[in-house]
Formats: structure tokens, sequence, C-alpha cells
């Protein structure tokens, strides 16, 4: 089928460079011409393994191209993804500019029926929206209204998109979710469930589940810090409610709070969309200030880690981006506490394998490092904030040496209490109380 992806972000380029492995003909366009000319000269944009791979057999293959000409992609096209941003508003609403403006292109450049489907996520009534800005030009070409969110994940996007765990496919009419089949096809094949529903099911579904998953991160940050206080553990506490099938092991690794581009956004916009309908959804509401919390307590520990005050101290940061595997430092919680630190008058060292760059255009003062071994030069406190691979075996004796004060504040729970103590760190984690009883296993 002749595809067009209108947005080449995260989800765009990996849904044009997906669905053209697929088979399909796919032009992915952008606004942003310099991403566009990147690309049609075999640059990827943004760190996501496997990516300049696929992107780059497709191209070779012919079935992938990258434009800024949105009106000549549209009139190619029988399918249109829209995959622009719907970032948040100050109010935590999220905003539909993007998708209105291409709405609108859309309407003005069809030539033909079109199937429009939004990966973006957006509001319950974004597809009726859309449908009536098409409809408002009487251009007599019939556009159907599809909703199809993306669940992919950061760091493991191509996976993802080629293997999820479900299509949710929002459609109007029959004729439109086979259509959707039709583009989904090696996926259908797999045997992998799709979920067809109407169009505001579909577009809730995408809310719900975030929403859920931010609930069930902010859930176990909670049982952490009753653990701290009544002397349990929250790493075993985490494996004793994951095993119960009802329950299971995911999202249940207490952190310094959830952040990324899109658990953030989606639980305000989802408070949001509820609040508009006349309902307070008080666990999203709930969940959102807790997160918030949960993000300065980590800046209370780090200062604790120091003797209480960080004022003049100096504090190392391993780690940026909101996860490893990605460069996406969009509300990263790591933003919140470095900003924290400062404020009370701490300076700042950090080192992100990938995520420097965007870190750099985000935060103000801080000392850019090489890596591990350099940020820790001279400072009072390791902070491990993101669990890239490469932070998991450092040599210890070289941190040790390096810090001017061997203290480790693991924000992430990777390292062992007790190996960290015999290495000689005053070390600190989440929700894990000094407990030298052997463990049974
Ligand atoms: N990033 C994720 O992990 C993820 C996962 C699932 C869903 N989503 C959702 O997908 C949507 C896109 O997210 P993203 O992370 O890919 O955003 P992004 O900011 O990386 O990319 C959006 C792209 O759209 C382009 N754009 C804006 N207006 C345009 C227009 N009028 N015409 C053409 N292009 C235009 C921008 O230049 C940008 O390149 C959001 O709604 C997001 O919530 C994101």
């Amino acid at each position: 089928m002749d595809i067009a992806v209108i947005g080449t972000g995260y989800v765009g380029l990996v849904t044009g460079a997906g669905l053209s492995d697929f088979g399909n003909d796919v032009v992915c366009v952008d606004v942003d011409v310099k991403k566009i000319e990147a690309l049609r000269d075999g640059k990827i944009p943004i760190y996501e393994p496997g990516l300049d791979t696929l992107v780059s057999k497709n191209v070779a293959e012919g079935r992938l191209r990258f434009t800024t000409e949105l009106a000549e992609a549209v009139r190619a096209a029988r399918a249109i993804f829209i995959a622009v941003g719907t970032p948040p508003k100050p109010d935590g609403s999220a905003d539909l500019r993007y998708v209105e403006e291409v709405a609108h292109s859309i309407a003005k450049h069809m030539n033909g029926p079109k199937l429009v489907i939004t990966k973006s996520t957006v509001p319950i009534g974004t597809g009726r929206m859309i449908e009536d800005i098409i409809a408002s030009y009487n251009n007599g070409h019939e556009a159907s209204i599809v909703s199809n969110p993306e669940f992919l994940r950061e760091g493991s996007a191509i996976e993802d998109f080629m293997k999820p765990d479900r299509v949710v496919i929002g459609a109007s009419t029959e004729e439109a979710a086979d259509l959707m089949r039709e583009i989904y096809a090696p996926v259908h094949s797999l045997e992998i469930p799709f979920v067809v529903t109407n169009v505001e099911s579909s577009e809730l579904i995408k809310y719900a589940a975030n929403g859920f998953l931010a609930t069930k991160i902010t859930f176990i940050n909670e049982i952490a810090v009753v653990c701290e206080k009544v002397g349990a553990n929250v790493h075993d506490v985490a494996i004793g409610m994951g095993l119960d099938s009802r329950i299971g092991p995911k999202f249940l690794q207490a952190g310094p709070g959830f952040g990324g581009s899109c658990f953030p956004k989606d639980t305000s916009a989802m408070a949001d969309i509820s609040r508009r309908h006349g309902y307070e959804f008080q666990i999203m509401e709930s969940v959102l200030r807790v997160n918030d919390a949960v993000k300065q307590r980590m800046i209370d520990k780090i200062a604790d880690a120091v003797g209480g005050d960080v004022s003049g101290k100096t504090v190392a940061m391993l780690g940026l981006a909101f996860k490893p595997e990605t460069d996406d430092m969009r509300d990263s919680p790591t933003l919140t506490i470095i900003r924290g630190l400062q404020k009370r008058g701490a300076n700042v060292r950090a080192y992100d394998p990938q995520a420097m760059p965007n870190a750099q255009t985000m935060l103000e003062n801080v000392t850019w490092c090489a890596d591990a071994y350099e940020t820790a030069e001279g400072a009072d406190a390791l902070v491990l904030a993101t669990e890239w691979n490469e932070f998991r075996a450092l040599n210890f004796e070289r941190i040790r040496k390096a810090l001017k004060d061997p203290v480790i504040v693991d924000l992430r729970n990777v390292y062992d209490p007790y190996r960290m103590a015999s290495l000689g760190f005053r070390y600190t984690s989440v929700g894990r109380v000094d407990d030298r009883r052997k463990r049974v296993r």
C-alpha cells in the first residue's frame, strides 16, 4: 500500500521504517528540513538501536523515502499516518496544534479516498475532530478516520513495532479496519492479537495503558518509602509481589520517578481529559503528585548522603536519559534532580553515553565529562541516575580513588549494598535497608 507518515520523530520514523519493511511503499514527511536532509544523507537523528540498519535497508530497496513535500505525499498515499508530537500545555492538557495543522493540510490536498490514521497519542474525541476538520473542506473525497495508538518503548522500539503485544485499531467502518489489517499483514500472521474497536475506545486504551503503568511504577516507589521506614527491602518485596501472576514482575523497580516523553505528559493529559468530562480521576492526580515528590526525595537522599547539606559540594551524575538505550531527555527525572541540587548550591558533573548533546541544551552550569571516571573526579558523591550497562561493571577501585569522599547514591538499585560496603563505599539506594541477613532463595 502507498503510505504517508506525517511527522518523522521517534514514532514516525520507526513506523515508517517498520511499515516499509512489511512491504508497503512509505514516504516519511516532516516540516523539519534539517531532519529530512539528514535522513536523506543516511543519518539517523535519534539514538535507537537497530533503527539505522532498518532505515538504510528499506531506503536501498526503494520502499522508504523522506520529504518535506506534504501535499505530494498526501496525494500519492492511500493511507496517511499522523505521527506528530502532542506535547503537554502548561495546564497539563495535550497540545493538538500539530495534529490540527496536519488535518487541515490533508483536507486541502486530498485527491481521492484516504485512510487517515492517528498514531500520535491524542485525547479522546480527536479522531472526530479530524473528521470534522476534513469534512469542513467539502472536497468531495471521503476520509475514513482510524485510531492506531503506538505502544513502542524507546530503546527497543523496532522489536516493539515488529512484534507488539497487540495492535489496537479504532475504526468507524469495517472497510477501514480491513485496510488496517492489510497494512499490518505480517504482524497479523504472527498471531499477535488485534483489538478492533471504535475510535474513542482505541484513543482511551493508550492513555489507560500509560496511566496504569505510571501508577504501577509510582506504587512501588511509595512501597520503597515504606520499606525505608520499616526496615524492609523493596527489591524482595517487588519479587514477592511480582511472582503473583495477577501482578507480574514488570514496572516494579523502585527508582527516581518516571520520566520520558510519554508517561508524564500522558498521565497529566489523562487527568485533564477526565476533568474536562466532569470527573476527577483521583488515582491519576495522586500519581502525578507522588511522582513529583519522589524526585524531590531523591534530592534529599543525595543531600543526606553528603551530610545533609549539598551547598558547595560536588555531585557526580552517571546517566541523564530517563532510561538506558535512548538519548531522549524529555521529562527525565535527572533534570529536576540536577536543577534541585544546583538550587541548593551544589556543583554538578555529569556523563551519559548518549544523551549529553540533548542534555546540554536543557541544563546549565554542569561540568560535562567524557566517562564515569572523569565524572567521579574530586566529587563528594557519585549518583547513579540511569542504569546504562556500562555503569554496571565499573572499576570501583578507580571510582573510589577518583572521588573525594567514597559516597555512592544508587537511584536505580543496580549495585549490591554488601559489595559496595566491602569496597569501602558509604552506599545508599532506594528502599533497601542495610540488611546483612542471608537471603533464603
Ligand atoms: N516517543 C515515544 O516513545 C512514543 C511512544 C508511543 C507514542 N508516542 C506518541 O507519538 C507522538 C509522536 O511522538 P514522538 O516522540 O515521535 O515525537 P517527536 O517530537 O520525536 O516527533 C514529532 C515530529 O513531528 C514533526 N512535525 C510537527 N508538525 C508537523 C507537521 N505539521 N507536518 C509534518 N511534521 C510535523 C516534528 O518536526 C517532529 O519531527 C506523540 O503523540 C507521542 O505521545 C510516542
